[in-house]
């Protein structure tokens, strides 16, 4: 896994190539997508691309990493939300081809329905990933096991300090999360990782040239054939 050092705009448009090559080849093709502000730059990519004609996700279908627990899709902080508005209501991927784990069915069935339906649809062919401070993928804590499908996890004090500038305060932010287990994001046929910034720079040097452990859950990528890396100098610093 050599990353490919280049800012974020770069990495959004060279990423952006990535799905338009896959879905030339591939219309019907699954895309495991991620929330945050990594994906953002990639978004408004994939969006001007669609609205020049150069990408369509008609024949396409999605399955999301994760959702907050106890967040309905209409809050505007789900993740449900947020891909709404930064790329699903944008794009002519088709509802019915949406997935995003519920926040508020969490039982042990809607998860395990979760991977089932991933599989049914043929498996991702590309699983896009952030990068959390403290090394997660998906909401996948450091301590996780890598054997994990779709599951509940606790967040840690860290990633709720981290996400709480996009809620009023830090009591709001949730306690829990439904997330793509590592097994989930490691069936993938390519991965695709972004990081951008110097709160990543620790979290990437781990993944990337540490020690493969469940305490680094990004470290598991190592064990992964085709993963492309991009990252700006900042995320870079450590390497
Ligand atoms: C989001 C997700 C998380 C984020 C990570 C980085 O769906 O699964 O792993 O990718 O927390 O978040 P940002 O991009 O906001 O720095």
């Amino acid at each position: 896994m050599k990353p490919i050092v280049v800012s974020a705009e770069e990495a959004a448009v060279r990423a952006a190539e990535l799905y338009r090559a896959l879905l030339r080849r591939k219309p019907d093709a699954v895309l495991g997508l991620a929330t945050g502000s990594t994906p953002l730059g990639l978004y408004a990519q994939l969006v001007a691309l669609y609205r020049a004609g150069e990408i369509s996700f008609a024949q396409a279908t999605s399955f999301n990493l994760d959702e907050y627990v106890d967040l309905p899709p209409t809050h505007d902080q789900s993740y449900r939300y947020f891909m709404e508005k930064n790329l699903f209501s944008q794009i002519d991927l088709p509802q019915a081809r949406i997935h995003v784990p519920s926040g508020l069915d969490v039982s042990e069935a809607a998860l395990a329905a979760y991977d089932e339906a991933i599989e049914a649809a043929g498996g991702i062919d590309l699983q896009l990933l952030g990068l959390g401070g403290n090394g997660h993928i998906g909401f996948n804590e450091p301590g996780t096991p890598f054997a994990l499908g779709t599951h509940v996890v606790a967040l840690t004090e860290r990633t709720r300090r981290d996400n709480a500038r996009f809620f009023a305060s830090l009591d709001e932010v949730p306690t829990h999360a439904a997330t793509m287990g590592v097994r989930t994001v490691m069936h993938a046929r390519v991965i695709l990782l972004l990081a951008f910034g110097r709160a990543k720079a620790e979290a990437l040097a781990a993944a990337l040239t540490g020690p493969v452990t469940p305490d680094v859950p990004a470290s598991v990528l190592q064990l992964h054939p085709d993963v492309t890396v991009f990252c700006d100098k900042e995320a870079a610093a450590l390497l």
